[in-house]
């Protein structure tokens, strides 16, 4: 009974780690509703199971027990009862049966991705690197990375595959998850979000020392938010002038350190994340407050925040970094914020 509290206890304390929304048990998209559903069928079948079997054993427990001054004896012995026998055999078919359904037909229904190539479907590639997301909006001219810009009742198709090894891509309270492969082997999927929200992601294959720390948003605006947000990635200048002095030497010091594997505006080399309207950013490196604080320690020393990344550390002091934290914080989009963002 005490390991029971204990692990009572322990599962609380559990539950109370990462985010709110980084669960399937909220379900907030079409997809994320048809596993929830299909929990909750495997749940009632198993309850159905155990009750019955509970019930027996009880009952078995108290009326065959050994009462009082009753004396030691062997019971009658029987072998085999086909009516029993065939009862325990045909009720697991059918809840078996019960189960497989709705099974396969979510199956299906979450692989339908054909509408993908229809011409005014929203197709993202999507990439995982150690410890990253990089994002590319077919035909759009849009490359982000960790922040993924979706319109709510709206079927946005994802085409997943990994640069260097395999990857899960997982948001939990809008859809399922999928691994995302090295090579050739492209995977398909949907997101599909009813609210506006900003919905927790996580890469959810073992790919290294960091991880846990592969997070990403995925930030479901309403259409007309969306499409605003288009048009502000696609009108981004690269070179457009920071306004203050320190941001203006950001720039430069960017420019000549950073852009071989960054990129800004569309496009870029796709080995380090595109920063697009950084400002933007509801977390740096997928983890970090977007404080200019957190970015200059990022800057500078990359592998004590995400043990085993690319990116090189100590390549510009940190005053230097404090430089390139101000030319990239004021990187902004017009506010394009999902109404319900934080309560989720
Ligand atoms: Cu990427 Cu785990």
């Amino acid at each position: 009974f005490r390991s029971l509290i204990l692990f009572g206890a322990l599962t609380l304390f559990l539950s109370g780690c990462g985010v709110e929304n980084m669960t399937a048990l909220k379900p907030e998209g079409y997809g994320a509703n048809l596993l929830f559903d299909l929990m909750m069928i495997s749940i009632a079948i198993m309850l159905f199971v155990f009750i019955i079997v509970m019930a027996i054993y009880t009952f078995v427990l108290i009326r065959y027990r050994q009462k009082k001054g009753q004396e030691d004896y062997i019971p009658k012995q029987t072998e085999g009862n086909k009516a029993l026998e065939m009862i325990w055999t045909v009720i697991p078919i059918i809840l078996l049966l019960v189960l497989a359904v709705p099974t396969v037909q979510a199956t299906f229904d979450l692989a339908d991705t054909g509408a993908k190539n229809d011409e005014d479907a929203i197709t993202i590639e999507v990439t995982g690197n150690q410890y990253w997301w990089h994002f590319n909006y077919k035909g759009q001219e849009i490359t982000t990375s960790q922040d993924l810009y979706i319109p709510t009742g709206e079927r946005v198709y994802l085409d997943l595959k990994s640069s260097d090894v395999i990857h899960s891509f997982w948001v939990p309270s809008i859809a399922g998850k999928m691994d995302t492969n090295p090579g050739e082997n492209v995977n398909s999927m949907y997101l599909e979000a009813f609210e506006e929200g900003v919905y927790w992601g996580q890469c959810a294959e073992l790919c290294g020392p960091s991880h846990s720390l592969m997070d990403f948003k995925v930030i479901a605006v309403s259409p007309e938010e969306f499409d605003q947000w288009v048009k502000d990635m696609q009108n981004v200048d690269p070179e457009a002038e920071p306004k203050t002095a320190s941001a203006k030497e950001g720039q430069e010091l960017f420019n000549n350190n950073c852009m071989s594997c960054h990129a800004i505006g569309s496009g870029g080399a796709g080995i380090a994340p595109n920063l697009t309207n950084f400002g933007n950013r509801t977390m740096i490196a997928g983890i970090l407050e977007p404080t200019k604080e957190n970015l200059v320690n990022w800057i500078v020393n990359p592998d004590e925040i995400k043990p085993g990344n690319q990116m090189p550390a100590n390549l510009v002091s940190e005053e230097e970094a404090s430089k390139i934290a101000d030319y990239l914080l004021q990187l902004k989009h017009s506010e394009v914020t999902p109404d319900s963002a934080g309560d989720n």
